[in-house]
């Protein structure tokens, strides 16, 4: 016992000063393997002696139950706001009158710092260890999210270099681009509503009664501020980041002490270059004072502090003219209205059209045909209409309604209690089946190549397909007598149709469409061995895998008590599709898979790996918890080069992006 006692202290110890070289400092001492070791030999040993387990082990950062509601907090000190300052001449406006209310106090200098979008959060430390996280609220009272903050690996549970003293720290949480753009990934394959930007979704992760659900949100946090501390009174801003940094507390390594007001100019411009390849969204820079006692000298406007400001980059907006509003219906019969746009230059790509999401968002914006609208790039996806420009509203507009029928089969398109979206009722309609169609056939599905858009609008308008089993019974002269379809390409789009029935039992689960299925679930749905086994399943008996909810389990329960649906399935199977899981899916559970260096990458194959195929590769990648993708971008995590990498290679390293041989990648291919 007491011998298990010091092993867990140590691991601790251990565990403690990876996760700062690694979420803090951004310097990993140990690989991912090893680290989860650590933390997997201490779970062992709490598990065993349940009573060496202390609230700030680092295995209790998920616990407990989700809470009913957070309790309020009132900040000792208020949470101030800054005013804004757009571009360079509002910069050297606002320092003019700083230094008329320095007087003639010495000049100061100037501590520049990028403005993170995300949510302020103040973090109490009492004994050295982590007692509070509470939301900035409306700046004097927040809400306690202590639960939720304890699930941030880059916050320590306790302070390091075992400091005891009393600390208040307050920093901004975000969520990284790279973490968003998967989340509305996965949410899009899911049917789930997007969210707008990061700062949207890291708001309603860090206000999640659910801390299970916060962490899978891989939240992420910088400090900025002592605004407590029961140790010496600090001169400069600086020995607050010194201090912040000591402590163990994440700090932005691009923060910048500048001498001057044109320093801090170019600091903002060269930032401005920048922020596109940065992994969190800034909207500007914050400048503060850096010398504290100047700051005091400083004092404040009725609103804000005269000693800081935010001084911000031009948003990336335009205005520009609604055409029309058009009603897409997707595979799942949702109506969604779309703004066909006057094209308008924006961040870069010309825009000619724009979301409305849903029936209450239009409502709520009143867009109307005609109508000057402002929208705006939030994230990387579709531009959204922020709102519209009353005073430019022509004469004689009308009201947008949300049609009460399907727009594509004129079938009745209802609204559920409680759903923000109306459906088209008729699960014929050709909208559904096309997008039905071409998602089946899609990259995540049963990737048939060639089975394009306007192919598919064809099959469907002769009448070739009614629906996606219906593929499988095309005949080669119906083929060739359609528009631009020659002889060799009929014959290649047979080819890959007869290839797809030996795709995984996972991708027809996700070709399939079911609601809330996305390409995760469906390969955890898939490990029930088979189509059929999953058609007789009772929901518990789906919410008893692992990382299956009740949302999933309900809506697969749903999907096969269609008769319709099942005769789809009964006619692909008759069509010789794969309805049984392959081996590679029952092997081992994703989770059980041992951390390596493809776990949750996305990684990218160049070159020719010798006696390796490149499907080999691929399918060990994917079995190693990466995703294999076709292109090298910023997104992209890992390059595995082989012989001959020729341009792939070239841009992986302009890009920075990791690289690993053949020989390496080689060593991995065998288990
Ligand atoms: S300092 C009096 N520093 O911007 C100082 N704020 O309006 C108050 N923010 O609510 C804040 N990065 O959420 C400060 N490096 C930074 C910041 C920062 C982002 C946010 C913060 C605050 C808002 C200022």
């Amino acid at each position: 016992m007491e011998q298990a006692r010091k092993r867990a202290d140590a691991l601790r110890l251990e565990i403690e000063t990876h996760r700062r070289a690694y979420y803090v400092d951004n310097d990993p001492q140990v690989s991912d393997a090893e680290y989860d070791e650590l933390e997997r030999e201490l779970v062992d040993l709490e598990r065993r002696y349940p009573e060496l387990v202390t609230p700030d082990s680092p295995t209790q950062r998920v616990g407990g139950e989700p809470a009913e509601g957070f309790e309020p907090y009132t900040h000792a000190s208020p949470l101030l706001s800054l005013d804004n300052a757009y571009g360079a001449d509002e910069l050297r406006e606002w320092d003019a009158r700083l230094r008329r209310a320095l007087d003639d106090a010495p000049a100061p200098s100037y501590m520049v710092e990028p403005k993170v979008d995300g949510l302020s959060i103040a973090i109490h430390f009492e004994d050295g260890r982590l007692r509070r996280g509470v939301t900035r609220g409306d700046g004097l009272v927040g809400e306690d999210v202590t639960s939720n903050v304890r699930t941030i690996r880059s916050i320590p549970l306790r302070l390091a270099a075992g400091e005891t003293r009393a600390l208040e720290a307050r920093g901004e949480v975000y969520l990284p681009r790279s973490v968003f753009e998967r989340l509305n990934e996965k949410r899009a394959a899911e049917g789930e509503p997007l969210f707008a930007n990061p700062r949207n979704a890291a708001a309603g992760a860090l206000r999640m009664l659910d801390p299970r659900i916060t962490a899978e949100r891989r939240l992420d946090c910088f400090f900025y501020d002592v605004a407590a501390w029961g140790g010496d009174p600090r001169a400069t801003h600086e020995q607050n980041f010194e201090l912040l940094h000591r402590l163990g507390l994440r700090t932005n390594p691009l923060n910048r002490l500048c001498g001057t007001i044109d320093e801090v100019i170019d600091a903002f411009e060269e930032l401005g270059r920048r922020r596109d390849m940065l992994d969190y969204e800034i909207d500007g820079l914050v400048v503060k004072v850096n010398e504290l006692p100047l700051r005091g000298i400083a004092g404040a406007t009725s609103k804000f502090p005269r000693w800081a400001v935010a001084v911000k980059y031009p948003a990336q907006q335009a205005t520009t003219t609604v055409r029309k509003i058009l009603v897409q219906v997707g595979r799942t019969g949702k109506l969604t209205p779309v703004a066909e746009l006057e094209p308008v230059q924006l961040a870069g790509t010309t825009v000619s059209r724009a979301t409305l999401h849903n029936e209450d968002e239009v409502e709520r914006k009143d867009v109307r045909v005609g109508d000057t609208v402002l929208i705006e790039k939030a994230g990387e996806i579709i531009p959204q209409v922020v709102k519209t420009v009353p005073t430019k509203r022509p004469e004689g507009t009308r009201k947008f309604k949300m049609p009460a029928r399907c727009p594509v089969c004129g079938s009745a398109a209802i609204r559920e209690e409680g759903e923000a979206a109306r459906y088209c009722s008729n699960v014929a309609c050709p909208a559904q089946q096309k997008e039905k169609l071409l998602h089946f056939a899609g990259r995540g599905g049963m990737d048939i190549q060639g089975l394009g858009e306007a192919l598919v609008d064809q099959l469907l308008d002769q009448g070739l397909v009614k629906d996606v089993s219906g593929l499988y019974d095309l005949e080669r002269e119906a083929l060739e007598g359609l528009e631009r379809m020659a002889a060799k390409s009929a014959a290649n789009l047979l080819d890959e149709i007869e290839r797809s029935k030996q795709r995984p039992l996972r991708r027809l689960l996700f070709g399939l469409g079911i609601r809330h299925v996305g390409e995760r679930a469906a390969g955890l749905l898939a490990r029930l061995g088979s189509i059929e086994a999953l058609a007789g399943a009772e929901p518990e008996e789906l919410e008893a895998l692992d990382e299956i909810g009740p949302k999933t389990a309900a809506a697969v329960g749903q999907f096969f008590e269609q008769p319709a649906n099942r005769e789809l399935v009964d006619r692909l199977a008759a069509a010789g599709v794969r309805t049984e899981a392959s081996e590679e899916e029952l092997a081992p559970a994703p989770g059980a898979v041992e951390p390596s260096p493809f776990t949750g990458k996305t990684v990218v194959l160049t070159g020719t790996l010798p006696g390796i195929p490149r499907s080999a590769a691929k399918a060990r990648i994917e079995y190693l918890g990466g995703k294999v993708s076709g292109s090298v971008s910023k997104k992209t995590d890992l390059v595995v080069a082989g012989e001959a990498a020729g341009s792939k290679r070239t841009k992986a390293e302009a890009l920075g992006v990791t690289i690993m041989e053949a020989e390496e990648f080689a060593a991995w291919m065998k288990s």
